[in-house]
């Protein structure tokens, strides 16, 4: 193809046309459902301070480390477009004195996000993401209802074959004790190691278990698990988490390997997959606890878990399953028109056909019919309005019903009766 004057940036994409008909269809059963389970929409900036990240997402993660767009102000601030939505939202409960109100505090978001990643299939560098967060909550009651809302969303855009894998990787005082045993492990075997996990193993030792280089596999297959190192309190919370799960009769598996590539995570983590038509596994989202975000950030300590999906990721799943129903091109009602008179009508007729959700196509710049029967044939509408020259003058229409073969002149204020009656 050509290449035309201006690209857009490399990693970022448009949502055009049927593209739009998934967005939409996410973004609305979102809300219903999010609306429906309490939880109040918060809209946060683009830009955070650049800190605000480092910190919460932690400094030795990929976001941090390479992921993030910065740029300095004018003033000398140095700002991030969001690379994620759980920072900002702590930022705002903080700063806007959320903990004053009665606990939990329960927020959704959608948006777009960035991060400076090699693109790929599924990984945009500007990507939607929509994400619930409850603040100033600790029982693991919560954790299994995050899950199954989040579940409810996939399951009511119809998507089928979901599974999810769930994972506690502990908190301050086992996740202490666990990662000493684990660097030990870790040295011992490092000489078969790939180079980011003998950097790792000094850095963030958990992250470890992220890699997927072959070379480190079999190191991990043996390595000790958090799982199985789990203080009293994290290894009850784990369990209560997965009876309610079992309740609800969510398609759970424990992934010991589990750990999620950002660094505000306590106890209980999770991940949603989604299987496409290769047979290929395609993360759609994930989420888990961050009881320490809050008080890392400069608030009050504050128990709290959340989630976030990546939409395109959602969308991508939607199309490979052929999804979206939306109205069928029979069901909307073509209307052609012949000079001005009838375009003045016609612009009438087209809000009354509105209001009564009837679905409708013109042509209206357009004045050859042969033109726009033409149009109506290729669309396969049931009914075509026709507002002629002796019609607009007369306030009337031919309705032809396109099945039957039928045509009748109707009054203009009938016409959307009799398309109902149909
Ligand atoms: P995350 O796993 O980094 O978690 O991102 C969540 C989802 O966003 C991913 O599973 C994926 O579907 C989508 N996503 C991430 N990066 C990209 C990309 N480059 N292109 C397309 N989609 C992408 C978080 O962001 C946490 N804030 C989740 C959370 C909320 N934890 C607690 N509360």
């Amino acid at each position: 193809m050509k290449k035309t004057k201006f690209q857009k940036p490399t990693g970022m994409h448009d949502i055009i046309f049927g593209d739009q008909k998934y967005f939409q269809s996410i973004i609305s059963t979102v809300e219903g459902v999010s609306d429906y389970y309490g939880f109040s929409k918060i809209d946060t900036p683009i830009l955070e301070d650049e800190d605000l990240f480092l910190k919460g997402v932690g400094e030795a993660t990929d976001i941090s480390e390479k992921e993030m767009y910065t740029l300095k102000t004018k003033g000398g601030d140095r700002l991030a477009l969001r690379p994620e939505g759980t920072a900002s939202v702590v930022r705002s409960y903080i700063e806007s004195g959320m903990a004053n109100r009665p606990q939990p505090v329960k927020l959704y978001y959608i948006g777009p996000f960035f991060r400076h990643e090699r693109p790929q299939a599924g990984r945009y560098r500007q990507f939607y993401q929509f994400g619930l967060e409850v603040l100033g909550d600790s029982n693991p009651v919560i954790d299994a209802q995050i899950i199954n809302i989040v579940y409810s969303i996939l399951t009511d855009l119809k998507l089928k074959n979901i599974s999810i894998e769930v994972n506690s990787i502990g908190d301050k005082e086992c996740r202490n004790a666990y990662k000493k045993t684990l660097v030990k492990y870790l040295k011992s075997k490092s000489s078969l190691l790939c180079s980011d996990c003998k950097r790792r193993t000094k850095e963030n030792p958990l992250r470890f278990f992220d890699c997927k280089d072959p070379k480190c596999q079999a190191v991990k297959a043996e390595a000790p698990k958090i799982i199985d190192n789990l203080c009293e309190d994290c290894h009850s919370h784990f369990k209560q988490t997965l009876e309610y799960l079992d309740g609800l009769e969510l398609p759970y598996q424990i992934n010991p390997c589990l750990v999620r590539g950002l660094d505000y995570y306590t106890k209980t983590v999770f991940e949603f997959f989604v299987t496409t038509k290769e047979g290929k596994s395609l993360a759609l989202g994930g989420g888990g606890r961050y009881d320490y975000l809050v008080k890392l950030l400069g608030g009050k300590e504050t128990p709290a878990v959340g989630a976030a999906f990546g939409i395109e990721r959602i969308m991508q799943a939607m199309k490979d399953m052929n999804l979206i129903d939306g109205p069928k091109s029979k069901d909307k009602v073509f209307l052609a028109q012949i000079g001005i008179l009838a375009k003045s009508k016609s612009l009438v007729l087209i809000e009354s056909l509105r209001r009564a959700k009837i679905p409708v196509v013109e042509s209206l710049g357009k004045d050859a019919l042969k033109i726009q029967m033409t149009k109506a044939s290729r669309i396969g509408s049931k009914f075509i309005i026709i507002i002629g020259h002796k019609e607009a003058t007369e306030n009337s229409a031919i309705i032809k019903n396109m099945e039957t073969g039928r045509q009748e002149t109707v009054a203009l204020d009938k016409v959307v009766s009799k398309i109902k009656k149909g």
